[in-house]
């Protein structure tokens, strides 16, 4: 059983100071979070794929993915897409304001068991906030890992998220990077135009090797779960990142209920085979 004091941590939030606000794409921002109190950013630690319970104050609280890499510790990043309530008051604020995290939360992606792997890592829209910090801490740590392929799909080129960041990757021989749009109404872009799904004739996968970590829509995940079942990859070795309606994000109200798990807790990050039995997961 949890101590009491356990169970006040995981409710304590801690203030943070916007250090820098960095615009994306139309209604996207990154924000850079130092935490106030050193000896609280010192010990803060978290997987690739662990969220954050950010509250704006007397606003509310959103769970938001952390989009940078534990291996850049003393900076945390979180990519914000105005949805609501926090999301629109976090764009009204500016460098230097307060607001408080509790967290992290969840289960993210297993580094130790990806060490050694050859890595597909495929992102479709906002999915690149979370998988920016897998990807980051794999770049980080390069020679402790196979080859690694990052497929990216976004609506249109004003929609890819990280772009220029992300650009840079096209120049190295240690990633295959491919990037898909939707649609190009402007009759701009030269690299590869439909769903994300259509890249899988550029690569080859080797499904003994082969690890996946998957985040974007669920209609994202159904094909692109196909095209890795055609490829023989085994269901535990695809991870996907779910996200459902939360609210208390550590396994208390029963909101992010997905089958047996809650998403808060279980996940959200969860190998394929653990869910592929529940209907609604994906
Ligand atoms: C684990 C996790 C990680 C997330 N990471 C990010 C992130 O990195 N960046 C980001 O911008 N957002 C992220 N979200 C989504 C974000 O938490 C919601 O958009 C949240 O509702 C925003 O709070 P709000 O008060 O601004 O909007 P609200 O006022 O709560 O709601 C705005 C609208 O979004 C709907 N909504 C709320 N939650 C969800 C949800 N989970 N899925 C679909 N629709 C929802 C509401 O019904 C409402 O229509 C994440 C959610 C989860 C569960
Ligand atoms: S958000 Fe409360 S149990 Fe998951």
């Amino acid at each position: 059983m949890k101590r009491k004091e356990d169970i006040d941590l995981i409710f304590q939030p801690n203030m943070v100071r916007i250090e820098r606000i960095l615009p994306q794409m139309t209604d996207h921002r990154l924000f850079q979070l130092k935490f106030v109190d050193e000896d609280v950013a010192r010990s803060f630690s978290h997987a690739p794929g662990q969220f954050v319970e950010v509250t704006v104050l007397g606003v509310g609280e959103a769970p938001i993915s952390i989009s940078s890499p534990p291996t850049r510790p003393g900076i945390i990043e979180i990519c914000i897409r105005k949805a609501g309530s926090v999301t629109s008051a976090l764009f009204e604020l500016q460098k230097g304001d307060l607001i408080a995290l509790r967290g992290p939360f969840g289960r993210g992606f297993p580094m130790d068991l990806l060490k050694g792997q050859d890595l597909l890592l495929v992102a479709g829209g906002l999915g690149m906030a979370p998988l920016r910090s897998l990807l980051q801490a794999i770049l980080d740590d390069r020679a402790s890992f196979g080859d690694l392929v990052l497929m990216y799909g976004a609506r249109n080129p004003d929609d890819i998220l990280f772009k220029y960041e992300l650009l840079g990757l096209m120049n190295r021989t240690d990633i295959k990077y491919l990037l898909s749009v939707d649609v190009d109404e402007e009759g701009i872009w030269r690299q590869y135009i439909g769903v994300v799904t259509g890249l899988f004739e550029r690569v080859e996968l080797n499904p003994e090797t082969t690890f996946c970590g998957l985040c974007g829509p669920p209609i994202m995940y159904r094909f692109v779960v196909q095209e890795l079942l055609k490829r023989n990859i085994p269901t535990e070795r695809i991870f996907v990142s779910l996200e459902r309606m939360m609210q208390c994000g550590v396994g208390k109200c029963g909101h992010c209920a997905i089958g047996e798990y809650y998403c808060c807790t279980d996940g959200p990050v969860f190998k394929y085979s653990e869910i592929n039995h529940i209907k609604e997961a994906i």
